[in-house]
């Protein structure tokens, strides 16, 4: 299938492309580079030994997009493109509804104006909020505590609707958990800018010395050791969850968690990546960070049911990929 992928160049993006490539899709990737560089495609061009059709282009900019729309005949949407730092959307709300909810509503009118019906959306487990865990796709969402959650939650409503509207139309919501690790060549993966906010990148830089040492946010939530509790899953098993999505579409609106189902604390990942790499991380407890929830793990059966997906790499596999790609990047 001719799969635009929006968002292409960025790190889960550039990741699904890579899976969509081998397993035999064509890629046109959408991207204006706000949070993303062009040579992460040649990357991936480098991997597949296969080639990309690139646009940088705003997905918010309908006339941009008719214009791909028009050139090629599209068979499917993975949507990626979007800002998705938690505190900045805190401070910019409007930058935040504007950029993620106009680009999905201008990318599902433009599959409607050119008959395109499968579309996938990169939601993510924040939807849930403070919910009980493991979060199954059935349970009532709570409210986020950002503008950032609250636009995933808006475009998954949006897009429910249009399936009511268009029952022909067939969208995936694809509820990511914690996405981390890199791919094993060492050539693509996550370039935070700036001090990252996640815990895998800050990990990975104080490694590299980059960063003194981890600041632990609280120790005293009601978890395994106090730390906050999280369902890591490697990009890659992320990656081919997209393409197991994109295969098994079929008409109306399909939610899918993609995660590992397991849980694990800053500790636990803190030891994992010390065991791993041979490298030892600094870390001092601090207090809890505003907005964090103690838990957050998924329950990932319906996709192993519907789609026959499971995630297969472990938490050491996550570390020693995203340490490759750290020591990999000049930066
Ligand atoms: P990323 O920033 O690496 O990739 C997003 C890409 O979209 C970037 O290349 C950026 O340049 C591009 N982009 C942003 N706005 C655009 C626009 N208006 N037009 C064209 N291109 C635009 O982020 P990522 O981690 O790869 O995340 C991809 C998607 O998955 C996002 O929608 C994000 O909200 C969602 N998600 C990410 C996580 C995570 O922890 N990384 C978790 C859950 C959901
Ligand atoms: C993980 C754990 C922290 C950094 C966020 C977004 C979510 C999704 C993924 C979006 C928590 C702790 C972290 C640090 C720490 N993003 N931590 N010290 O908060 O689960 O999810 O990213 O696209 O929407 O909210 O991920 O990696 O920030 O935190 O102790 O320096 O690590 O408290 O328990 P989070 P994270």
């Amino acid at each position: 299938m001719n799969i635009l992928v929006t968002g292409g160049a960025g790190y889960i993006g550039s990741h699904t492309s890579v899976a969509l490539l081998e397993a035999g899709h064509t890629v046109i990737v959408a991207d204006n580079l706000c949070n993303s560089k062009a040579e992460t495609l040649d990357k991936v061009k480098q991997i597949t030994k296969k080639e990309i059709t690139f646009y940088q282009i705003d997905v918010t900019d309908k006339v941009s997009v008719d214009s791909v729309f028009s050139n090629h005949h599209i068979d499917g949407v993975i949507h990626f493109a979007g800002l998705k730092a938690v505190g900045e959307s805190v401070d910019n709300p409007l930058a935040y509804y504007y950029n993620n909810i106009v680009s999905t509503m201008v990318l599902a009118k433009a599959c409607q104006k050119y008959g395109v019906r499968r579309f996938v959306f990169s939601s993510s487990a924040t939807v849930y909020g403070d919910n009980t865990v493991p979060f199954a796709e059935n349970m009532n969402l709570l409210p986020t505590t950002n503008p950032y959650g609250e636009t995933k939650a808006m475009s998954e409503r949006i897009l429910t609707d249009i399936v009511k509207a268009n029952p022909t139309f067939s969208v995936s919501l694809l509820r990511y958990f914690n996405p981390v690790g890199a791919h094993e060549s060492g050539l693509i993966g996550e370039v935070p800018i700036g001090i990252p906010n996640n815990l895998m990148p800050y990990v990975t830089q104080v490694a590299k010395g980059k960063l003194e040492k981890l600041r632990v946010f609280g120790d005293d939530y009601p978890t395994v050791d106090g730390t906050g509790v999280r369902d890591y899953i490697h990009v890659l098993d992320l990656a081919e969850g997209h393409v197991a999505a994109l295969d098994n579409l079929t008409e109306g609106v399909h939610i899918y968690n993609l995660g590992t189902g397991q849980g694990t604390s800053v500790i636990e990942l803190v030891k994992a990546f010390e065991e791993a790499n041979g490298i030892k991380i600094s870390y001092e407890i601090i207090d809890r960070r505003p907005g964090d929830i103690a838990s957050c793990y998924a329950d990932a059966s319906k996709a192993k049911q519907e789609l026959g997906w499971v995630a297969k790499r472990d938490v050491i596999s996550m570390c020693r990929d995203s340490w490759r790609f750290e020591k990999n990047n000049k930066e």
